[in-house]
């Protein structure tokens, strides 16, 4: 039996969800953070949010590598972030457990990249949010941590605040954009039998 939660898919309610505050950092939060975890990793994902495994506690985890983007364009206007796959490579795991985070000090410069979310699965679209973000927090041994975040890390951080306060990344998209993505996810739910 793995110790892994099932995810949970658009348009489930539980992802409009405000998630909240936790208090004790006790052993069930470091469990549910630890589960969380390897739901990410067997996934693939580079970030998981509570409310995406039906939990509404202010909790997500996040592993992002940090070869594994660049700015492709690094003009004043628009950061442009790029994947950098590498296809192959074993990646050291960094795992990141952020508790009530909060996003102190946000940058004037914007970033755009392509995001996805594994509770909207195959789905992309471009996303632009401020380039570099401070996020304060509390890790799993209950000690207040501050973050400074840049490039696929901001994004990741940021989608994954989102998900607590029950904002997915196709809330900025334009509704024709989000009506075509969600046409086109439950076309593949239904042919991947997720429905
Ligand atoms: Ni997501």
């Amino acid at each position: 039996m793995t110790n892994t939660y099932d995810v949970i898919l658009h348009a489930d309610p539980v992802l409009k969800q405000v998630a909240n505050p936790i208090g004790d950092i006790d052993a069930d939060i470091q469990a549910q953070a630890e589960k969380m975890m390897n739901t990410m990793y067997e996934t693939r994902g580079i970030g998981l949010a509570a409310n995406q495994v039906n939990i509404l506690n202010r909790m997500f985890v996040m592993d992002v590598d940090p070869t594994c983007w660049k700015y492709k364009n690094e003009g004043d206007q628009i950061l442009q972030i790029e994947s950098v796959h590498r296809e192959g490579e074993d990646l050291t795991p960094n795992p990141l457990v952020m508790i009530n985070p909060e996003i102190v000090k946000k940058s004037e410069q914007k970033s755009v990249y392509l995001e996805g979310c594994l509770s909207i699965p195959q789905q992309y679209a471009e996303v632009t949010r401020p380039a570099h973000v401070t996020v304060e927090y509390i890790d799993t041994d209950g000690n207040k941590q501050t973050w400074d975040a840049s490039g696929l890390e901001s994004h990741c951080v940021q989608h994954e605040l989102d998900h607590l306060d029950g904002v997915l990344f196709i809330d900025y998209l334009s509704r024709l954009k989000r009506s075509t993505l969600i046409r086109k996810l439950e076309k593949f739910k239904k042919a991947e039998g997720l429905l």
